[in-house]
């Protein structure tokens, strides 16, 4: 190897240099003062700058680009600078400064190679896009990706011209359309980088092949034999490089954007649109194309609302979940699970497979052991089958968890979680027997969906260290955690469960005890809303294609048939005990129950469930007679959808008001990510905000006006509207 010359270097406030005596210059990028390498503002001119002087250098022939840092190459653009931004204008004017230095480094007359370790998403991606070679480590935190649009934005450092021109527009689209991120081997396979090596000679590598290619611009080495098209390329030539196949090809993406997104989310209709652009009209329009459109999705509210979700996400992560900033999460090295059905079975995977915290499940028999094991294998499995994880990975997974009919080793566990059946005297029989086995500081966490978690904790002789830690089913799938603390509840049995939480991949929101804590509480409204519609004849599927329209994933009925019509009713009633008349269901509802309709589960519900209608969704009309209603048009789709969601929104203030919930924050997050309110409306409060406190008002009494006191307005509501205020 050649040497380094150290006393060449140059050092900007974000970069490092290192001009080898080779020929190479190493340029390690290293934003001071954080972890991971972002763009931040001042990184179009820095970069600008530094290839400028790179380029006019005699004495270098080849750069390097590689990260400073240990495990990041670059994360992203810092979105926060996006905030700057305040019209269209201004955004594309950003994206133009970065399209500018990323071009100029294209077009820099030295070979650049990229050398990948760590995450290389976003603006980061394109950086690496922009340079002549990609080397990338194969460890798993490199990944690659545009996740842009789940911000609402488009790759806008000409991302969207020339993923597609390195990789072919399929696969392109197929990363831009769903912002996934890959790892370095299959970015190899799909042709996103060069060369996959150990990260110990990452940058040797990436050093040879800068050399190489140096070299055969020099003339040094032939320049290479005829290629053969195989015939995914040709493939791909008749769909770009021809208009026809191009109109095919763009017209079926958007007909099967629009299926999903309902139109919704215009991000992916423009990443489509600037694709689309520079192939017919060629690379410059294509960039022209980018920034526009990444001007306009700058200031959309759709990327405000998701941009919200982002930020609140990531103050989650750094939230103990209590205020007082003394107290911290203790250790958990081993967690009991009490209960190893549907829900304990999910917990105990992400606990052990997760969190790799050693579980060891307790069931009542055997077979139920047997059943909680099973399900975990099961997950595993999967995750082998699809080369998430090697063979070694899942046995070694699976010796984290142990079963037990009895309170054997359960002794030394830090945490208890119960997903025993619904049942007080059942809950109040474990916790007592949990008690007698473990110590006085084991914590007892209940993941009860609807009983109070201080009526459990009055069987407990330490109740502060009672909790809930309300799961969603399917676990590992779910990304929602909602933990309920009572007054008793110690803050760091808080602390120790949040971090226990999110080791488990779940997005935690702390919120206190009450009747359907925070997310059954404001579910149940927008469900028996969606009962009252179908009492007045609003047809099944209307009502849930309307709030499928609105943006929700399922609409309500379906969701109660998932949910369990039998279930739905029995916390229906709970909930109108303790509120009174806005839980009040429809006269005639529980006629379903009476008729054995409990849903999906028993295959009796408001849609058929036949053995061959995998997919495909047929009412069950007999539900009309049953009920007694003509299933009609009267009420219009966008009057379903806003009662519906002002039913949720109004309980959600009611929830805040009364202290629920910490912030509106936690409300918007446990919304969305809990029940699946739609994501570009940022959650009830966000809602609330960019409709306008005033107008909401307006709406929800009006509906009070027509249908009554289930509609009257929550005091915070009338508040906010009276005051002309915000939540955020
Ligand atoms: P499940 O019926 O699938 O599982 C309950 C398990 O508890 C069974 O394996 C049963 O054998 C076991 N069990 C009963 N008595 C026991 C005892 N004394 N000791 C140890 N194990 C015992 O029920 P699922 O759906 O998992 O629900 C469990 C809890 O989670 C309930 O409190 C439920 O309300 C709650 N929950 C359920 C959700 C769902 O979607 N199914 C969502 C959120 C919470």
């Amino acid at each position: 190897m050649t040497t380094k010359n150290e006393n060449s270097g140059t050092k900007t406030e974000s970069f490092r240099v290192e001009r080898r005596d080779d020929g190479v210059a190493v340029v390690l990028m290293d934003v001071p003062g954080v972890t991971m390498n972002t763009l931040n503002a001042r990184f179009a001119d820095e970069f600008d700058a530094l290839f400028g002087e790179l380029s006019a250098a005699d004495d270098v022939r080849a750069i390097v680009f590689a990260s400073g840092k240990a495990d990041s190459f670059i994360a992203g653009a810092d979105i926060s600078m996006l905030e700057a931004a305040k019209t269209a204008a201004d955004a594309t004017e950003i994206s133009q400064r970065g399209q500018g230095a990323l071009n100029r480094v294209e077009a820099l007359g030295k070979p650049v190679v990229a050398a990948i370790h760590g995450p290389c998403l976003g603006g980061g991606l394109e950086v690496a896009l922009a340079c002549h070679a990609r080397v990338a480590s194969d460890h798993r935190k490199t990944k690659l990706g545009l996740p842009e649009v789940q911000l609402g934005l488009l790759p806008g450092a000409g991302g969207t011209q020339r993923l597609p021109r390195l990789i072919g527009v399929q696969k392109a689209l197929d990363l831009m359309l769903t912002g996934k991120q890959i790892d370095s081997k299959r970015a190899k396979r799909m042709g996103l980088v060069d060369e996959v090596v150990p990260n110990a000679i990452l940058l040797d590598v990436a050093i040879e092949t800068a050399q190489k290619l140096a070299g055969r611009e020099a003339g040094d080495e032939q320049g290479g034999h005829m290629h053969l098209p195989d015939a995914d390329e040709l493939q791909e030539l008749a769909l770009t490089k021809n208009p026809l196949g191009r109109k095919v090809l763009f017209d079926q993406a958007e007909k099967q954007l629009r299926a999903k997104t309902r139109g919704n989310y215009p991000a992916p209709e423009k990443i489509l649109e600037a694709v689309r652009t520079g192939l017919a009209d060629g690379f410059d329009a294509g960039l022209e194309a980018e920034r526009r459109l990444f001007g306009e999705l700058t200031v959309s509210p759709e990327a405000a609302a998701l941009m919200s979700i982002f930020f609140a996400t990531t103050a989650l992560k750094k939230d103990s979940g209590v205020d007082d900033e003394k107290v911290t999460a203790r250790p958990v090295t081993k967690v009991g699970m009490l209960g190893a059905g549907l829900m304990g079975g999910g917990i105990a995977y992400v606990t052990s497979s997760i969190a790799k915290v050693p579980v060891r499940i307790k069931d009542r028999d055997h077979d139920g052991v047997l059943r909680g094991l099973r399900y975990v294998r099961e997950i595993v499995d999967k995750r082998l089958e699809r080369r998430r994880i090697t063979k070694l990975d899942a046995d070694r997974l699976m010796t984290m968890i142990s079963g037990t009919t009895s309170y054997d080793g359960l002794g030394d566990a830090e945490i208890i979680i119960e997903a025993v059946f619904e049942d007080i005297e059942l809950k109040h029989r474990v916790l007592r027997d949990t008690e007698a086995a473990t110590g006085k500081e084991t914590i007892f966490a209940s993941n009860t969906s609807s009983l109070p978690i201080t009526r459990i904790a009055e069987g407990s002789a330490h109740p502060e260290t009672v909790i809930g830690m309300h799961y969603f089913s399917p676990v590992h799938k779910m990304p929602l955690l909602e933990i309920i603390t009572t007054e008793a509840t110690a803050d760091w049995v808080t602390a120790t469960c949040v971090a226990l939480g999110k080791a488990q991949g779940k997005t935690v929101i702390v919120v206190r005890d009450g009747v359907g804590f925070y997310t059954t509480r404001i579910l149940a409204p927008f469900m028996n809303e969606a009962a009252h519609l179908l009492s007045e004849g609003a047809a099944v599927d209307r009502i849930d294609d309307a709030l499928m329209d609105f943006g929700y994933p399922v609409g309500p009925i379906k969701l109660t048939d998932e949910v369990g019509i039998d279930v739905g009713a029995k916390v229906g009633k709970i909930l109108l005990a303790e509120f009174g008349e806005r839980m009040q269901a429809p006269a005639g509802i529980d006629k379903l129950v009476q008729d054995d309709r409990k849903g999906r589960k028993n295959g009796r519900g408001f849609y058929l469930y036949g053995d061959d209608k995998k997919g495909e969704r047929v009412v069950d009309e007999s539900v009309y007679t049953l009920l007694g209603v003509k299933p009609n048009n009267k009420v219009p789709s966008a009057e379903i959808a806003e009662r519906c969601t002002l039913q949720m929104v109004n309980e959600a203030i009611h929830c805040l008001g009364e202290g629920i919930l910490r912030s509106p924050r936690d409300g918007d997050i446990g919304a969305i990510f809990g029940l699946g309110f739609p994501p570009f409306r940022g959650g009830p409060f966000r809602y609330v905000d960019t409709v306008g406190a005033k107008q909401v008002l307006e709406r929800v009494e009006h509906y009070r006006d027509r249908y009554g006191a289930r509609f009257e307005p929550a005091p915070l509501l009338v508040e906010k509207a009276r005051g002309g205020a915000t939540f955020y």
